[in-house]
């Protein structure tokens, strides 16, 4: 039985196999509308999600299968005392895999050690969204035709930002790729993705401030949200919102070919007149969500893919 923890449990083999999947369900969704009738999904959502969990159902709901879950802890038995292992022993009694996000680093990796079921971590605090990887990489993909030898920019709060992490651990698997890392001191990228991604993979990296001045040297842009929940003090919040914010005006000063990522949701970092630049790939990354989702469902539960 597989789980899917973090983007490197998959190998650069399974990876492509998981994209190529996503790709050919994108291009005739209907063919798999009854791949999983009869299979249960589980969405356990300790912290608030609008996108990954409606993606994971959506995911499930267009396989032929049905889900059930809750999308807050206050809806669980949390509230009670119950530890993360045994809901994870009693959710995988009901249902046949089971997406989790929680608060906590790790707990979708304690769920998994106690689980029947694959688990798929849908986000673990500020250490990693493994399926919001496959869909950056997917949409990078697609824009850019390969996943090496590109420059990489990641813009705003690189400190909590779960999907930076994941998804530099998965982009240093590729030839050549080189990074950019734009922010404010106080939310660089943690010391450890340096000391135990950056450095051992040989990645050229620079950690810098202005944006207008790395946006011409960008192949790819990738902007985040200054993760308001992990901040201790509401006051270094104030501070540091709204520090980046990316307007069409700046966006001249990038690659014609050079699109614009973020996971959303967005709050002030991308402004609404970057929405019409063909640039503008972040809702393509939700289209592309359920088309990952419903391909990692498929591989980790072994369902076959049609042959008509
Ligand atoms: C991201 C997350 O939850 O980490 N959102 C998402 O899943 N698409 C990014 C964010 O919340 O800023």
């Amino acid at each position: 039985m597989r789980h899917f923890i973090t983007p490197t449990d998959f190998t650069d083999k399974e990876t492509q196999m998981v994209l190529d999947l996503a790709e050919r369900i994108a291009a005739n969704p209907a063919k798999y509308s009854h791949v999983a009738e009869g299979k249960k999904l589980a969405t356990l959502f300790y912290e608030p999600s609008t996108r990954t969990r409606l993606s994971f159902e959506s995911a499930m709901l267009s396989l032929g299968g049905t889900t059930l879950g809750f999308s807050g802890a206050d809806q669980s038995s949390a509230t009670k005392g119950e530890t993360v292992a045994d809901t994870a022993r009693v959710v995988s009694c009901y249902a046949d895999i089971i997406a989790m996000r929680h608060p906590k680093e790790g707990a979708p990796l304690c769920a998994s050690m106690f689980s029947r079921v694959p688990v798929i971590n849908a986000g673990d605090g500020g250490h990693s969204h493994p399926t919001q990887t496959l869909i950056d990489l997917m949409t990078i993909r697609q824009r850019k035709k390969r996943l090496d030898h590109l420059t990489i920019g990641f813009c705003g709060d690189l400190k909590f930002g779960r999907t930076v992490h994941s998804l530099v651990n998965s982009l240093v698997r590729y030839p050549d790729n080189r990074f950019y890392f734009i922010s404010p001191e106080e939310l660089r990228i943690p010391d450890y993705l340096i000391e135990d991604t950056l450095i051992p993979a040989g990645s050229r990296y620079m950690e810098v401030t202005c944006l207008e001045d790395t946006l011409p040297k960008l192949n790819v842009l990738y902007m985040t949200r200054v993760q308001k929940e992990r901040f201790f003090n509401e006051d270094d919040y104030l501070r540091l919102k709204g520090i980046y914010t990316l307007t069409a005006d700046k966006l001249q000063l990038a690659s014609a070919d050079m699109p614009v990522l973020h996971p959303l949701p967005r709050v002030d970092e991308i402004a609404m007149d970057v929405d019409q630049d063909s640039r503008a790939a972040y809702f393509d990354q939700v289209q592309n969500g359920v088309y990952i989702r419903m391909a990692l469902i498929m591989m980790l539960l072994g369902l076959a893919e049609p042959q008509t």
